[in-house]
């Protein structure tokens, strides 16, 4: 009988194929092929350098195990085995205790896992990983927009027409967009995550077409190859990707949602899915963008019912008035926001650029303070509850 090991998974069913791990890790333990991203168990050191930058948490899976899975049983996994049932005891011939980590990790097994991002309860099921870089759906561009005005910042609405091929997505999924030609290692380019920015049937409803917002980056080959799409164009692409950052059915949850840029694209996903189910709950957002010729929707933005959102749109780069990011401007609506934060129906969204986190932590914790609670204990129990989800890059 072999001694128990530790082994690191990541789950496929979360993991949004952004290769993020694959390229952090700095012994080369993780690799993918066109189904699945796995860790070689002969070569992980658990230095644990790929955790933080897993965008999904996906990446955060242990198991005890007697054998490791192989990479090909991991190639093969639709989702993550459970924990199998092991002797957390010495093993016979061996001297000492099983490792304490693995002592907690079974027990953690026992407990279920905590403080992993999850969907809310009312989420619908979402489809995953139906197509992939092998098997790529073929899109044709039904339409693509500029939708800022600021001669330097060249934000683009881009319709996408699956045509006949099935491609359920739900509003806060990803997909994949592979961009044509070849890496300088002559190999194919692997695909770039966009939040599709439409609701669940369709950009235009009924006909299952599906709408990304994307920022043209100088430098960005994806981004630029995307913003120069002409209509009738053919278009690789993978996914659906993401379980978690989903939004309830439930018509009478609230949603508070959080965004700078074009993490806007799954807000507007939501707010288009909520209109449309004329659900009850309503939405407030924070929105921070560097000027409302910058700011993505903001033409549409405005025609939206207040009975469904209500609008703090935030500007950090207007002459003379003074810098604002979202997270001051959620301080100086402190009440409105705490009496979210008291009602179990609120579900929280953060999306956009990784440096607002940090703001929105800090603002929610001198929130919560006012309400008598700590925003650690308050925000871990939303996300275990499925209502507390954070996207950012
Ligand atoms: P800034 O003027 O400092 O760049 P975009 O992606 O369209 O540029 O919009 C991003 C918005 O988020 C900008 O207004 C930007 O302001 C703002 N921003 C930058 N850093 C942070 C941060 N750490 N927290 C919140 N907002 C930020």
């Amino acid at each position: 009988m072999n001694k128990p090991v530790k082994q690191h998974l990541i789950d496929p069913e979360i993991c949004i194929r952004c290769y993020t791990c694959e390229m952090t890790c700095p012994i080369g333990a993780i690799e993918h092929d066109d189904n699945n991203v796995v860790v070689n168990a002969d070569v992980c050191n658990f230095c644990m350098d790929c955790i933080p930058v897993c965008p999904t948490g996906s990446i955060d899976e242990w198991r005890v195990v007697d054998t490791p899975y192989t990479l090909e049983e991991q190639y093969g996994f639709e989702e993550l085995p459970e924990q199998q049932d092991i002797e957390a005891a010495p093993v016979a011939g061996e001297e000492g205790e099983v490792d304490d980590s693995i002592a907690a990790l079974l027990a953690e097994a026992h407990q279920g896992a905590g403080g992993k991002a999850r969907a809310p309860v009312s989420a619908s099921k979402p489809q995953i990983n139906m197509y992939n870089l092998g098997k790529p759906a073929k899109m044709t561009v039904q339409g693509n927009y500029r939708l800022t005005d600021d001669p330097d910042h060249d934000v683009r609405h881009i319709i996408l027409d699956p045509g006949a091929l099935p491609f359920p997505v739900l509003e806060g999924q990803s997909i994949g967009i592979i961009p044509p030609g070849k890496d300088a290692e002559g190999k194919a380019h692997l695909p770039r995550l966009y939040s599709v920015s439409s609701p669940r049937d369709g950009e235009r409803a009924g006909y299952h077409n599906i709408s990304l917002t994307v920022k043209r980056e100088q430098k960005g080959m994806a981004s630029n190859y995307l913003c120069d799409l002409e209509k009738g164009a053919s278009v690789n692409v993978t996914g659906p990707f993401g379980a978690t950052f989903l939004m309830p059915n439930a018509t009478d949850a609230r949603l508070l949602l959080i965004c700078t840029g074009t993490g806007s694209a799954p807000m507007r996903a939501f707010t288009m899915q909520r209109q449309r189910a004329d659900a009850t709950g309503g939405m407030t957002m924070f929105f921070g963008a560097r000027t409302p010729e910058s700011l993505p929707y903001f033409g549409p933005l405005k025609k939206v019912p207040k009975k469904y959102l209500r609008q703090h749109l935030v500007f950090s780069r207007i002459d003379e008035a003074k810098k604002e990011y979202v997270q001051d401007r959620i301080v100086a609506h402190e009440d409105e926001v705490a009496e979210m934060l008291g009602d179990e129906r609120t579900h929280i969204y953060i999306c956009g650029l990784r440096g607002m986190e940090e703001g929105v932590e800090k603002a929610m914790t001198s929130i919560a303070e006012s309400m008598g609670l700590q925003w650690v204990n308050l925000r871990d129990s939303m996300r275990e509850d499925g209502r507390y989800h954070v996207e950012t890059y």
